[in-house]
């Protein structure tokens, strides 16, 4: 089968196309024939890992010797990138009972990779769903990511109907789904990013929008319910006059000094700052897939490249410039 290889850590010339063995699915596993990939800051970070220092790294050490165990430190171990996908089931292991052959899947592997290729085997509960009957494969391979990290985040934060949110980073992958979800949960959002992105946070529901590049939102008077921080462009020292009695400070990036605010606020009543680290269940997958057919939650795809092209997708995403979710298009040869 065709998959997009690489062997080395670097920009993204590294990924290249290659011939490699088609998997074949384990008793418990499913064999998914890949229609469609993405790219997520998961991809970018594991393609350039062994150039990033602990320091660059947008998590506390520990974590980082994590991702060098799991990645390699000098040299990727596992060759094939690509952590969502979707396509349809073409073979099931004997003791694989809910899915069959023919269903139309999306799925996560989470950082075990290996998507950018024809077919990838996952196992029957690994975090592989249903696909949204509603979506393109495109739209179904991007949305995961962002769903699961929203889904997680404001369950652990008891996210409340009437509760003011600010989101910090609301126009990327984690960001535009944890808006839309707080939506839904009957939250008034206002968005942080920049200015190219401004209309389209307005577009998936924000109530109100702010410019980092022209404002500082710790700065307005303005107090929150919840902030959420995506990159850890603030912090929760910064951002605590900007937080309700009781209000939560949420990061999905953080490093040892936020853990420490952590520590220190978790006791008692009183303002929080909270480190988020991803949990993700597979009945997530089957929640995703409601919301997206209820139509509250959607995937706004900025580009799509054929697989052929995961470098050249890789290169617009590192551009800086993408409105929305960049999807990769699987093509099978033998496709009729
Ligand atoms: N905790 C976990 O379990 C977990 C799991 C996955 C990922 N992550 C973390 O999530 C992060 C990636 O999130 P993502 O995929 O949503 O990234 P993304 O798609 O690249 O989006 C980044 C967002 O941050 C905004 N931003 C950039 N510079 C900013 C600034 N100075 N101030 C405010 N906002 C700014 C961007 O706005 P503009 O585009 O308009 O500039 C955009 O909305 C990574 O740091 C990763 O560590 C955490």
């Amino acid at each position: 089968m065709k998959a997009i290889v690489y062997t080395e850590y670097g920009p993204p010339d590294v990924l290249q196309l290659k011939e490699v063995e088609k998997p074949t699915p384990k008793a418990d596993e499913v064999l998914i024939r890949i229609h469609a990939t993405s790219v997520n800051f998961g991809d970018i970070a594991a393609r350039n890992f062994g150039n990033i220092s602990h320091r660059e790294f947008f998590m506390p050490l520990p974590f980082y010797l994590i991702g060098g165990l799991q990645f390699g430190f000098s040299k990727p171990k596992n060759t094939i990138l690509g952590n969502e996908l979707a396509g349809e089931v073409e073979a099931v292991g004997k003791d694989v009972t809910s899915f069959k052959p023919g269903d139309q899947v999306f799925a996560n592997s989470f950082n075990n990779m290996r998507a950018y290729a024809e077919y990838r085997c996952m196992p029957e509960d690994g975090l592989v769903g249903l696909k949204p009957a509603n979506m393109t494969y495109e739209e179904a391979a991007v949305v995961p990511y962002g769903a699961l990290m929203a889904m997680d985040l404001l369950r652990k934060v008891n996210i409340q109907s009437g509760a003011k949110v600010l989101i910090n980073g609301a126009s990327g992958g984690i960001g535009s789904a944890v808006l839309q979800l707080a939506k839904h949960y009957g939250a008034e959002v206002t968005g942080v990013c920049s200015t190219p992105r401004l209309e389209f946070v307005k577009s998936l529901g924000a109530d109100k929008v702010i410019d980092y590049t022209k404002e500082d939102f710790t700065q307005n008077g303005e107090t929150y319910d919840l902030i959420v921080d995506v990159l850890g462009k603030s912090s929760f020292s910064q951002s605590k006059d900007s937080l309700k009695e009781a209000g939560k400070y949420v990061m999905t990036s953080f490093k040892m000094r936020d853990f420490v605010d952590m520590l220190r606020t978790s006791f008692g009543g009183g303002k929080k700052a909270i480190c988020a680290i991803l949990v993700a269940k597979p009945e997530d997958l089957v929640l995703t897939k409601e919301l997206v057919e209820a139509g509250k939650l959607k995937a706004v795809i900025d580009k799509i490249f054929p697989l052929e092209q995961t470098a050249e997708a890789h290169r617009y995403v590192e551009g800086g410039n993408k409105k929305g979710f960049i999807a990769i298009t699987v093509g099978h040869n033998d496709k009729t």
